[in-house]
């Protein structure tokens, strides 16, 4: 008696587990192609902010760029856009990570015209906390904005900081870990893009250039 009930259990507790694992597995399948949309769209609507429709005359996703493994802060190989005006690459978007935000990665695209000066950067994606470090969405404040226009000759190595670390860029009150982590980020795009210059500006690197 007390075994059948023990089996039975047992075989109620299987079931249930398989019919949950089951449900989590298909829900990922769905909703990964709607997420990956969704980022899509996401990153769209920035690059169309950081880099006017003047300055390219095709899609940028019709000239992407694979990024090797372990670059701009990703583990994994990653994708960078052109983008062409009359066949000339006027500018690169990189995918961007500074994983050293106060909760996390923080995912950002960085512009950068093809003379090293920053075109925009936004972020996609972040999980700072509410009120003290999401003043890095454009919605929430202009901070983002500082950084149109810079580059690595305009600005000394020492002041690609926050100011309480003694660099140009404001930090927000309570809340100094994200800035920084994005400030370091940008730095570390600005030096990528100086090593790999011609590869990024060759009309020919792109898969479909
Ligand atoms: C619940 C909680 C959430 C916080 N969220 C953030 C955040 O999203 N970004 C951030 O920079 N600091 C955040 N802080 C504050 C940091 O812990 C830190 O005090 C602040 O960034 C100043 O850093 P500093 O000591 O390096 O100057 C948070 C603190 C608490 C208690």
């Amino acid at each position: 008696m007390l075994l059948s009930s023990i089996r039975t259990n047992s075989l109620g507790l299987g079931l249930f587990a398989i019919l949950t694992a089951a449900a989590i597995a298909l829900t990922q399948v769905w909703t990964a192609p709607r997420i990956e949309a969704n980022r899509t769209a996401a990153a769209t609507r920035a690059l169309d902010e950081i880099i006017p429709p003047s300055a390219h005359d095709e899609p940028f996703f019709a000239h992407p760029l694979p990024i090797a493994a372990g670059s701009l802060g990703y583990e994994q190989e990653t994708t960078a856009y052109q983008a062409r005006l009359q066949g000339k690459v006027e500018a690169v978007i990189l995918p961007v990570s500074a994983p050293d935000g106060y909760s996390g990665a923080i995912e950002l695209v960085v512009g950068i015209w093809a003379d090293g000066r920053l075109a925009g950067v936004r972020v996609l994606q972040h999980k700072e906390t509410p009120g003290l470090g999401d003043k890095i969405e454009t919605r929430k404040s202009d901070w983002i904005h500082s950084f149109a226009g810079l580059s690595l000759t305009a600005v000394p190595e020492q002041a690609w900081a926050v100011k309480k670390d003694g660099g140009q860029f404001d930090q927000f009150t309570g809340a100094t870990i994200t800035p920084r982590a994005i400030v370091h980020a940008v730095e570390r795009a600005l030096q990528y893009f100086n090593h790999q210059r011609a590869k990024l500006l060759s009309a020919e690197a792109s898969k479909d250039g």
